[in-house]
């Protein structure tokens, strides 16, 4: 998989040379591209931003230097695969110019989409993904609707919150993407029972996990999870699972397609006391349990 982030602060994205990333990097496995913004501006000092039309505090990204540097990513993609820019193409995924002649452009922003699991996988079967992480109040408008007519445009974001630029988001989703490609994690399955993955764990988090010893100041472990018996502890970790999100995140137990819960996963519900409503999804009964 192909990655370019446009960025005027590539020291801000060294993290991708470290751990699971670094190393699907150094594999081959991940061909990671970052720009310096600034280098498709023409000025003396270099400039990226401007004030914003209309007044108000801040300033606005300008749009012909973003404009310069998309188009010359995006060529770079067209023709042997070969970056233009003196790099070579390490993917070794079979990326060839061609399934991956165009991007999807992933803009993060506070107003786009939520950045979610399913997102993730999506974006994680794409040959090429292009980030352009904004700083100030974000990018000049017609930088996404110039792209948005040629190419897949994702509006992310990584949560309710505002952050003063979009290098961390990337860091975030990076990360959380390529963690799923094939021969990434040291274990295929491992990302199969994580929390909000699709399947089974769609709509639930993951419940507690333990290693050894098994007294640690007095503490033991369930157990359940030493009778060797795998039934009964699939069955003791989907309980807690559901256990936890009740706790933490009941808003994903009411969205779940109830489809999804089997008779025991309802009998657990129901201990927990959450029961189906008129609309069959779930919900709890007791009204000081909050929601
Ligand atoms: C200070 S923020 C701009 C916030 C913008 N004025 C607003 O209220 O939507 C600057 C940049 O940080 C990034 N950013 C900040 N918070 C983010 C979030 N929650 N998710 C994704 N990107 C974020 C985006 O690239 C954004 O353009």
């Amino acid at each position: 998989m192909r990655l370019d982030i446009v960025t005027i602060f590539p020291e801000y994205l060294e993290p991708l040379n470290v751990s699971l990333v670094g190393k699907a990097r150094a594999r081959g496995q991940l061909d990671v591209r970052i720009h310096d913004l600034r280098e498709w501006t023409h000025d003396r000092h270099n400039t990226v931003d401007d004030t914003p039309y209309g007044g108000g505090p801040g300033m606005v990204m300008k749009p012909e230097p973003w404009g310069e540097a998309l188009d010359s990513i995006i060529e770079s993609g067209s023709g042997s695969g070969d970056s233009g820019d003196g790099s070579a193409d390490a993917s070794g995924d079979g990326f060839d110019g061609a399934e991956a002649a165009r991007p999807v452009l992933v803009v993060p922003t506070p107003s786009g989409k939520p950045f979610t699991q399913q997102l993730a996988v999506e974006l994680s079967e794409k040959p090429w993904l292009v980030f352009t992480p904004a700083r100030y109040e974000g990018i000049d408008r017609r930088v996404i609707e110039e792209y948005g007519d040629r190419l897949d445009v994702r509006e992310v974001s990584i949560g309710d919150y505002v952050l003063a630029g979009g290098e961390a988001p990337v860091l975030v989703m990076v990360e959380a993407i390529a963690r799923l490609l094939p021969g990434v994690l040291g274990n295929a399955e491992s990302h199969r029972d994580d929390s909000f993955a699709p399947g089974a764990m769609a709509d639930l988090l993951e419940g507690p996990v333990y290693t050894k010893p098994p007294q640690w100041r007095g503490r033991g472990i369930p157990d359940v999870l030493l009778s060797g018996h795998h039934g009964k502890i699939a069955r003791w970790r989907r309980d807690e699972a559901f256990r936890r999100t009740v706790e933490n995140r009941p808003d994903l137990i009411h969205r779940a397609d109830p489809a999804a819960f089997d008779k025991k996963d309802r009998e657990t519900l129901s201990i927990l006391g959450w029961a189906p409503g008129p609309d069959g999804r779930f919900g709890p009964l007791a009204p000081d349990v909050e929601e």
